[in-house]
């Protein structure tokens, strides 16, 4: 039997890391030795999170999860996935909505690389229409989120309101 290791790399925003992408995380763990949680440094949308608190805000989520490695990564997706030694993508798919974007990232990166694979991972049923965004939504308007994120993105959304430098998007209007 092979000693290499089958690592994949778990690439996204991740602004901020829900219950749904830490349920992609272990089921990614079931097939794969090591899952390289790799956070985008220069996204087109403007992150709530820093890329330091998206890190370290992952890395305390993950805690406990032995194989799982938080990263950043900036370039290509394959070119980071050649530089880690990983041979796949995972990505979570939630709903039909998310194929076609899906679709088309996963083909470019194979027309950029064919030695790495993408492979789709869906979400338990009660993750299938949550996303980082909505998150930061329903908070900012005072709802509840505590079931959707890991208590460290609870702390960290409060924080943020809490203190003296409101950063644009997370006024609330009650208690989360
Ligand atoms: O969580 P997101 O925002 O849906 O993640 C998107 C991400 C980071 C996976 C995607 O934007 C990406 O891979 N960016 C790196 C640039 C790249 O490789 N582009 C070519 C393939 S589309």
């Amino acid at each position: 039997m092979s000693s290499r290791k089958a690592r994949a790399v778990f690439p996204g925003s991740f602004d901020p890391i829900t219950n749904g992408h830490l349920d992609i995380i272990d089921r990614g763990l079931k097939v794969f030795d090591e899952v390289i949680v790799a956070i985008l440094v220069n996204s087109d949308k403007r992150p709530l999170f820093s890329l330091e608190e998206r890190v370290e805000i992952a890395r305390s989520a993950c805690r406990g999860r032995r194989r799982v490695r938080i990263d950043t990564f900036s370039g290509l997706l394959v070119d980071y996935a050649m530089r880690v030694q990983a041979e796949v993508i995972v990505r979570g798919l939630r709903a039909i909505s998310d194929f076609e974007f899906e679709f088309q990232m996963a083909l470019m990166n194979r027309r950029l690389n064919s030695r790495i694979e993408t492979v789709f991972m869906m979400p338990a049923e009660s993750y299938s229409y949550l996303s980082s965004r909505m998150v930061k939504e329903v908070f900012r308007l005072g709802g509840d989120v505590s079931e959707l994120v890991p208590p460290v993105v609870v702390r960290r959304l409060r924080a943020m309101t809490d203190g003296p430098h409101r950063p644009r998007g997370t006024r609330r209007k009650g208690r989360a």
